[in-house]
């Protein structure tokens, strides 16, 4: 497989993160020492102007760009490149004070007034001049220069706008959705519930907080339309920097699983996918290991958005944020495993908000590698430092990536179905949860599945777990079928199957689309359990699932049963159940139980489908990057104790050092082994 290396020129991993010089600019002392700071530090690279409207423009049509272009220059002359940020993600007072249509409308019509950050009406076409004059001129000032290795748009796009432009958009985008046949649409939308009926596109406004809420189809193209604008917005801003400096790629900062915008719409406009990664580590509500675990479920998402090309964590703190609930230090040894953790499943960068903590305003006291302090001779800058060294040391991972043959099927469009369906318990709906804890399973048997959506294309694995795809994309039943006649392991669990698209029920047996025929089951009723209730399923082997918040009841066509319900009135009815097409295997889980109960039916899946699993202890890591040399295997030890492994053989990176069969990792110890 030939490596995607995304930086020739950094020679490696990129290291670095934000740096906003600007609100230095009367310290040039500083400057000088974060130039020195950086290179001990191991810093090949910085992103700059996240935030430097009002620098580059203090008054309209009035730009200043000399003194970032001394700044990119000088760290050019001492080997740090640059990651050029479009200013659009906060406005300069003068733009809000004179077009007010920028500031965003909320879901209850109020505008807002100047201030944050983020919060700009995306249809806006005067904010739209404004950002296409700025970002025109940043190419043309900086975007040449040879230090400018990537841009980065805007910052963690996100949020909605319900201002008059915005709905005027909303309704052409709908008639162009619906071909101009109103009639459709209400068909779709069944609006003959609750007199709902629309006469015209005009008519239809969003799902204002004091209007209209329930109709299902309104609100989830309501969420599809936000996407769609949000990216028609990010395009737009692409399209002016590369009218200017074609050759420069581009990406923008995602937020792993944030709701409000469908990214898998928005990853193929580009060239890289980077996203924010701030886990709340040491937090007194699980173990550490699983913390760790939660975001190498976020890393496989975020590296899916691409599958074959590395990823890049564009954020990520030196010690602290200022924002969680209570902002707790990374402990030492932290920083280098979550920074390894972030490679390991297929990053290119390890990159921080932010270089050196700003002296006032809001983000102050978050961590960033120079304190206040201003020196080099702090904890936090030894630990930046050592992953410095460390990302040279292991720079030949560069450019391979995570290989999986196994997948797990997430959609944006079936989390805003289940968030909004009036069904189940509708605080115990959990299919974000109900994903990662399957995902985290299967990362604890070795395998790191990737994270697509149910519209993919699924030839690449051999096994594919499909929890509570409620809404099925109309291409899904299609391939899930073709993957299983083709010899492929699925498992599909309750509340498959019964809307959709349009979030219409299936008429005919949930899951619906022919599903049922697949699994050879039809789910007839489900029910949704009090926190207090517990069932079980009781499998042909006397071992025992606990299964709590919702139990599906089966009616069995031609399926194998695996497994009956032990309480209840449903009690000795079906709850797990197999089809078998050929070599491969339909399996469908009716009811909830704890993911890792299920361990021993995923491993047969997997022995089924020819992956090897690897037994690790409890709290340790594995991930496998590839390229044309070979493999790199990645061992963390998530644990405050030192750990053994056994049958590890070749070379340890990390140490210098060949391995053969036996590994020790010291407490949040980590091991990279060259095969
Ligand atoms: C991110 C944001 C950064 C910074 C950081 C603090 O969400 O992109 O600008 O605010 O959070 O953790």
């Amino acid at each position: 497989m030939e490596k995607k290396i995304l930086f020739p020129c950094v020679g490696g991993f990129v290291h670095g993160g934000d740096y906003n010089p600007d609100q230095w600019l009367d310290r040039l002392d500083i400057l000088e020492e974060d130039v020195k700071l950086m290179k001990k530090a191991g810093v090949n690279c910085v992103t700059l102007g996240v935030f430097s409207w009002a620098a580059y423009e203090p008054e309209e049509g009035d730009f200043h760009f000399e003194w970032m272009e001394q700044i990119i220059e000088n760290l050019f002359q001492n080997g740090i490149y640059t990651i050029l940020s479009t200013p659009s993600g906060a406005r300069p007072a003068w733009l809000d004070a004179k077009y007010l249509e920028a500031m965003r409308v909320d879901n209850k019509g109020l505008r807002n007034r100047h201030g944050g950050r983020h919060n700009h009406c995306m249809t806006s076409p005067r904010f739209r001049d404004k950002v296409a004059v700025i970002d025109r001129k940043l190419a043309e000032h900086l975007g040449r220069h040879p230090g400018v290795i990537m841009y980065h748009i805007s910052n963690e796009l996100g949020g909605e706008c319900y201002c008059p432009q915005c709905v005027q958009k909303f309704q052409k985008y709908l008639a162009e959705k619906y071909d101009y046949d109103i009639d459709r649409l209400n068909m779709e939308w069944w609006t003959s519930f609750w007199s709902h009926h629309y006469n015209t596109f005009g008519e239809i406004e969003p799902p204002f907080a004091n209007g209209e809420t329930t109709i299902m189809g309104l609100n989830m193209e309501w969420k599809r339309f936000t996407t769609f604008n949000m990216n028609d917005f990010l395009q737009y801003e692409i399209e002016v920097l590369h009218s200017v400096t074609p050759q420069i790629p581009v990406t923008t900062n995602f937020m792993s699983l944030f709701g409000g915008l469908d990214y898998r719409k928005m990853a193929p406009g580009l060239d890289v996918v980077s996203w924010d990664n701030y886990p709340p580590f040491h937090n007194d509500g699980e173990t550490f290991g699983e913390t760790m675990l939660g975001s190498a479920f976020n890393h496989a998402v975020m590296r899916s958005l691409k599958r074959d090309t590395p990823f890049m964590m564009m954020e990520s703190t030196p010690s602290l944020v200022n924002w969680h609930s209570i902002n707790k230090l990374k402990r030492p040894g932290v920083h280098k495993l979550s920074c390894l953790q972030a490679v390991a499943c297929g990053s290119d960068s390890v990159q921080y908000f932010q270089w050196r903590k700003g002296r006032g305003s809001y983000e102050q006291f978050h961590g960033a590698v120079v304190d206040h302090l201003g020196t080099d001779d702090t904890r936090v800058f030894r630990e930046v430092a050592q992953v410095g060294e460390l990302l040279q040391k292991i720079a030949p991972v560069a450019g391979t990536v995570v290989k999986s043959r196994a997948a797990l099927l997430f959609d944006w469009d079936n989390r805003w179905a289940i968030w909004d369906v009036k069904a189940l318990g509708q605080k115990t709906k959990k299919y974000e949860e109900t994903c990662r804890d399957i995902w985290k399973v299967f990362l604890r048997l070795g395998v790191d599945m990737d994270v697509v959506g149910s519209d993919e294309d699924l030839s690449r694995y051999d096994v594919v777990v499909a929890p509570m795809l409620y809404l099925l994309q109309p291409e899904t039943a299609g391939n899930l079928k073709a993957f299983v006649n083709r010899g492929g392991q699925l498992l599909a669990t309750y509340f498959t199957g019964y809307v959709n698209d349009a979030q219409l029920c299936y008429l005919g047996g949930f899951p619906g689309d022919g599903l049922w025929e697949l699994f050879g089951v039809i789910s007839e009723e489900i029910d949704a359990l009090y926190p207090s209730d517990r069932n079980g399923i009781l499998l042909e082997d006397g071992s025992r699932w606990e299964v709590m918040d919702c139990a599906e009841i089966l009616r069995v066509q031609d399926a194998k049963v695996l497994g009956t319900y032990t309480d209840d009135f449903y009690q000795g009815s079906a709850a797990l159940t197999c089809k078998n097409h050929g070599k491969g295997n339909a399996y469908y889980v009716a009811a909830r139980t704890e993911a890792s109960q299920m361990s021993a039916l995923f491993e047969k899946m997997l022995a089924d489908a020819g992956i090897p699993v690897k037994k690790l202890p409890e709290g340790v890591e594995y991930h496998v990057r590839s390229g044309e040399e070979g493999n790199y295997e990645f061992y963390l030890n998530c644990t405050t104790e030192p750990v053994e492994l056994s049958g590890v053989n070749g070379y340890d990176m990390v140490t210098d050092a060949p391995v053969s069969e036996k590994l020790t990792l010291p407490e949040y110890g980590a091991a990279v082994i060259r095969l």
